[in-house]
């Protein structure tokens, strides 16, 4: 089921996508998924806006490396022209160029952008034209199924997407009005896959490395793209192939959670300096501390760890932990 992907020019070695993650998705954490095996990673979604006013300080979001390819730019926006332009500045920063049309965000859909637009095909249209024109990355477009329970636009955008000259589309089968409750509908994805003849990646509740398989069985849908499954979880990658190839998969050790913290640590280090790497570490600790005796104890601890000294601690802490249980059974996991 797992197979090289092409989305326009851009051939991925298999179909298996870290999504973009506002707040989570930026340079530390995309090296960590990309080195467990996610083909393909984007930013977190940069505002249009920003862009086209304030130029090199919003472009230092798109902060990349050579490791950190193929990189996927997410735009938000909802004026052709400087959705438009944007495309045109961030052309030499990643490999592919996608737009959001399906945050649900107050903040974000008030201006008109992300799931806004599905409120307006006609714009969607003029949108994809306008970027299409702009630039020769490969182009996609991330959707919900409408903004209402019920009120699907989604066929209607994704043949709107191909006729305009989209090279993919990724569906999270849910609307607006969900949000993030309740399930997504899968059955939207093999729909979405029946009526068009670009790419369709689906989005939604993939949480285990079982999940990933089902919804490429269940829907035909031609990639997938993990979100909340991979935080605290760069290991789903690794264990998605390993399910594909051999019908099971190793599952994470504590001694692995502990030392992918440092690893994270060290890479928010080297990206943004102590005091924010501190910062962020705590609420990815707050993910990696699970499925072992004391975790809770451990996020707690996480709270309040003031210095890079404390967080080194904690790991350390895990590790006893690792060293009593790792090969056992984690009969009394939190
Ligand atoms: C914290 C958070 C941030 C997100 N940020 C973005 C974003 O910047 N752009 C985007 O297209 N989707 C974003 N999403 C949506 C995810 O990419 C994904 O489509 C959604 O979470 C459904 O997948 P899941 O159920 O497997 O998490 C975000 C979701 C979460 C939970």
């Amino acid at each position: 089921m797992l197979k090289p992907l092409k989305i326009g020019s851009l051939v991925l070695q298999h179909n298996v996508v870290l999504a973009p993650l506002a707040g989570i998705t930026n340079l530390p954490f995309r090296l960590l998924c990309r080195q467990e095996g996610a083909s393909l990673a984007f930013t977190e979604m940069v505002s249009v806006n920003g862009l086209v006013r304030e130029g090199i300080k919003t472009l230092a979001l798109l902060r990349s490396s050579p490791a950190d390819r193929p990189l996927g730019i997410q735009l938000f926006g909802d004026k052709p022209v400087d959705l438009a332009e944007a495309a045109r500045m961030v052309e030499g920063y990643g490999d592919l160029l996608d737009i959001n049309m399906g945050c649900p965000v107050r903040k974000v859909v008030g201006t008109g952008a992300g799931s806004a637009l599905l409120l307006e095909p006609l714009k969607i249209a003029a949108i994809v034209r306008a970027v299409r024109a702009a630039t020769n990355l490969p182009l996609t477009i991330k959707i919900r199924s409408g903004w209402h329970c019920g009120d699907n636009v989604f066929q209607e955008v994704g043949h709107i997407a191909e006729a305009e000259g989209c090279d993919a589309i990724t569906l999270h089968p849910r609307s607006r009005s969900l949000m993030f409750t309740g399930q997504a509908d899968w059955s939207h994805l093999a729909q979405m896959k029946a009526a068009l003849s670009i790419p369709v990646l689906g989005s939604g509740d993939l949480f285990t490395p079982d999940d990933c398989l089902r919804m490429l069985h269940e829907t035909g849908c031609d990639g997938i793209m993990i979100a909340r499954g991979a935080l605290g979880n760069p290991w789903i990658f690794r264990q998605v192939q390993e399910l594909a190839q051999s019908h099971h998969y190793t599952p994470v050790t504590t001694t692995e959670r502990a030392t992918a913290i440092t690893h994270h640590l060290n890479l928010f280090i080297e990206e943004k300096g102590e005091a924010v790497a501190v910062r962020e570490i705590k609420k990815h600790i707050g993910w990696y501390a699970k499925g072992f005796a004391g975790a809770s104890e451990i996020r707690r601890a996480a709270n309040s760890a003031q210095s890079t000294q404390d967080i080194l601690m904690l790991t350390e802490r895990i590790r006893n932990v690792a060293n009593r249980t790792d090969n056992v059974s984690e009969t009394d996991a939190e």
